[in-house]
């Protein structure tokens, strides 16, 4: 993929410049879009790390209906198994911007061995967070702030805003670009599985976390600006060799939720929590790049969420999910599910990063 391929066709810019761009900045925006585009190169093949992901990458490699036999899962934590994960993380890129032939997307045999790693990865989560997900009498969304509030751990936004390395600052994004790239597109994955209140709750969160339609203001882009800024190569998916299961694992909750409409009221219910815990720790990530004097346009990303997450934090929860349970009550307890989920697997993740830090190691998979 080409600069060329990709640039505005001058003649057409010409025209449409004073139309369009008349109140943005078309120097931005066209070098907004060169760059870009010229770093976002459909994903290559990572490499296997054991029979589950060797079997999905050496079937990418050929043509669909041809998967054959597939290995047993095994004796293995797929909460947190390398192998495991990027299994499950190739056949949900599938739905993204996966490599491989675009027919492998639907391709039954693989969406069946798909479906037996979900399977694993639900009975897992069940078994975790049985017990966390409270059974309280009253409001679902009164049992959310109970469920945020009583999750508890070491925070990683205090750990490097105070006495994190430039170093671990950057392997802490690289660890994020495996959702933050592709930031909202789960989720929107749920848009038209909702109706009514908690539809255009969803949709008036998700047109922000899109720019508002402003390619330059686009969350997943605002993150390549902070990646930019600590030299991290902000192209799709050119990190996911290192990421370890732990890392895996969380962007494979959402889009899981995201892509079956059985888990729509988990996927609220992961959002409201993703929304209603941005503010102080974005701030913390924001002020941790001033430590190391990244300037404003690295930090936007962090600064923009401690601004808007405010008011993302009260749609999702009073509108949201308070709108999907008055027109489908019986979602109550999917929707602490999917908050559950979500908090358990990212105090899982920090503990990761920080346990491999406090030893003097990378988290990254070397
Ligand atoms: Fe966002
Ligand atoms: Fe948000």
């Amino acid at each position: 993929m080409t600069k060329q391929d990709f640039a505005p066709d001058p003649l057409l810019a010409e025209l449409v410049r004073p139309l369009i761009y008349e109140t943005t900045s078309y120097e931005r925006f066209e070098q907004t879009t060169t760059r870009r585009f010229t770093k976002t190169s459909t994903p290559s093949f990572p490499r296997p790390r054991g029979p589950l992901s060797d079997t999905v990458i050496s079937a990418l490699r050929r043509s669909p209906g041809s998967l054959g036999e597939t290995p047993p899962i095994g004796d293995i934590d797929p909460l947190s198994d390398d192998d495991f994960g990027l299994a499950l993380y190739l056949c949900y890129e599938l739905h993204y911007r996966g490599a491989g032939d675009v027919e492998w997307e639907w391709d039954p045999e693989l969406l069946r061995f798909r479906a037996e790693l979900e399977s694993a990865f639900v009975n897992q989560l069940r078994e975790e967070i049985g017990h966390a997900i409270p059974r309280f009498s009253y409001e679902v969304s009164t049992a959310l702030d109970e469920l945020i509030r009583g999750s508890s751990g070491p925070s990683l936004s205090t750990y490097l805003s105070e006495s994190g390395t430039l170093e671990q600052l950057r392997e802490f994004c690289i660890h994020r670009s495996a959702y933050q790239l592709k930031e909202a597109d789960p989720h929107t994955f749920g848009i038209p599985r909702l109706t009514g209140e908690a539809k255009a709750a969803m949709v008036e969160i998700q047109y922000d976390e899109y720019g508002s339609g402003d390619l330059t203001h686009m969350h997943s882009e605002l993150f390549a600006d902070t990646m930019a800024a600590l030299d991290l190569d902000p192209s799709y998916g050119s990190y996911v060799d290192v990421l370890p299961g732990v890392t895996l694992a969380t962007v494979n909750l959402v889009s899981m939720f995201g892509l079956h409409r059985r888990w729509r009221a988990a996927l609220v219910g992961h959002l409201a929590v993703f929304e209603m815990t941005s503010v102080e720790p974005m701030g913390r990530y924001s002020r941790a790049l001033a430590r190391f004097d990244i300037g404003p346009e690295g930090r936007r990303f962090y600064d923009v969420h401690v601004d808007v997450d405010a008011l993302h934090a009260v749609i999702a929860r009073d509108r949201m999910v308070v709108g999907l349970l008055s027109a489908e009550p019986e979602l109550g307890p999917d929707v602490l599910f999917g908050a559950a989920a979500v908090l358990m697997l990212e105090q899982r993740f920090v503990d990761y990063l920080l346990d491999a830090w406090t030893v003097g190691h990378s988290s990254l998979v070397t």
